[in-house]
């Protein structure tokens, strides 16, 4: 019998206990053993690995989060932690590990890889910040849930006339905020340093325009939304409010894209596990379910190209 372990590590996606749970069906049918290690790789180094079994899972496929538990473990980053994580997994004597994470958890599913141990890695995070797949598992449902906070932000601040500048997650990548930007008919898109002398300019024009309310989405790690806000409305005279929309992108229930693409991704890594081809980053390039090695699945994103193109084009 075939024994795999998964673990989720990094910030946690939308998506990722539907992930979970089609693998974890998947292995039943064809009688594989499933263990998790708990908080991604720092249950490795504490060597907190669970039996993990389909039958009682229940309905976590709507469920944001991960029921496996996951951190961001700056111990796994050392010499002694990485190596402490691999005694404990070669321990297991596990035929593959299933690493469900970002960039960061991807560099380690890496090296744990280049250390002797069989790995398969599956893309979650909000950020869509990887370069070999299109998309990444609790991408869309961030980008649904941060257009339903800017549309509610929208409907007050066109009551009042007033501007308004909102923050979005995604690290280093501009993917969530070109998106909601397209989606929510923002008038500015800020992605890169710029002055505030040079958004001010943007601004004005849009009031030219004969805009009452104008919307500036703004990429995290760029600027301070509330500083930029105060500045806009003495310079402009009109009112302006900031919104760091957060965390509330981060949970809740996936969209029915992510709770598909956990599905698929959930297919081709069972058919890698069966074929035992391991070392490669699994994910979907046009819709179809591609797969890389480890080394191009690595590669960080900063901005989808064909997004950015949408949003200037419109
Ligand atoms: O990587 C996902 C993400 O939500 C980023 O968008 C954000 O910058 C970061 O995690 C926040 O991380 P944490 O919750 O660990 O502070």
């Amino acid at each position: 019998m075939k024994k795999v372990m998964i673990l989720t590590s990094g910030g946690d996606a939308s998506g990722m206990n539907a992930y979970i749970k089609a693998f974890a069906k998947l292995c039943k049918k064809n009688d594989i053993e499933l263990v998790a290690s708990m908080y991604g790789y720092q249950g490795l180094i504490e060597n907190s690995i669970k039996p993990l079994s389909y039958e009682g899972m229940g309905e976590i496929q709507n469920l944001g989060g991960t029921i496996i538990k996951t951190s961001r473990s700056n111990e796994f980053l050392t010499e002694e932690g990485f190596n402490k994580a691999l005694q404990n997994v070669q321990a297991q004597n596990i035929d593959c590990l299933v690493v469900v994470g970002g960039n960061g958890s991807f560099r380690g599913a890496k090296d744990l890889y280049d250390a002797g141990v069989n790995v398969l890695a599956i893309p979650a995070t909000i950020d869509n910040d990887l370069a070999y797949t299109d998309k990444t598992l609790g991408y869309d449902t961030a980008c649904q849930n941060a257009i339903n906070v800017i549309v509610k932000i929208k409907q007050t601040m066109e009551s009042c006339d007033r501007g308004t500048v909102v923050e979005v997650m995604g690290r280093h990548c501009s993917d969530i905020a070109v998106r909601s930007a397209i989606l929510c008919d923002a008038d500015i898109l800020i992605t890169e340093n710029e002055t505030f002398e040079h958004i001010l300019k943007k601004v004005n024009d849009a009031i030219d325009a004969k805009k009452k309310n104008p919307l500036i989405v703004v990429q995290e790690n760029i600027l301070n939304v509330s500083e930029l806000s105060r500045y806009l409305q003495e310079k402009t005279g009109k009112e302006f409010r900031a919104t760091v929309i957060g965390y509330l992108q981060r949970g809740g229930e996936p969209t029915a894209n992510d709770k598909l693409l956990a599905i698929k991704l959930a297919v081709k890594t069972m058919e890698f596990v069966i074929k035992n081809v391991y070392g490669k980053a699994i994910g979907v390039t046009n819709d179809e379910v591609c797969a890389v090695d480890l080394d191009e699945g690595v590669a960080p994103k900063s901005s989808s190209n064909k997004l950015l193109n949408i949003y200037k084009n419109f």
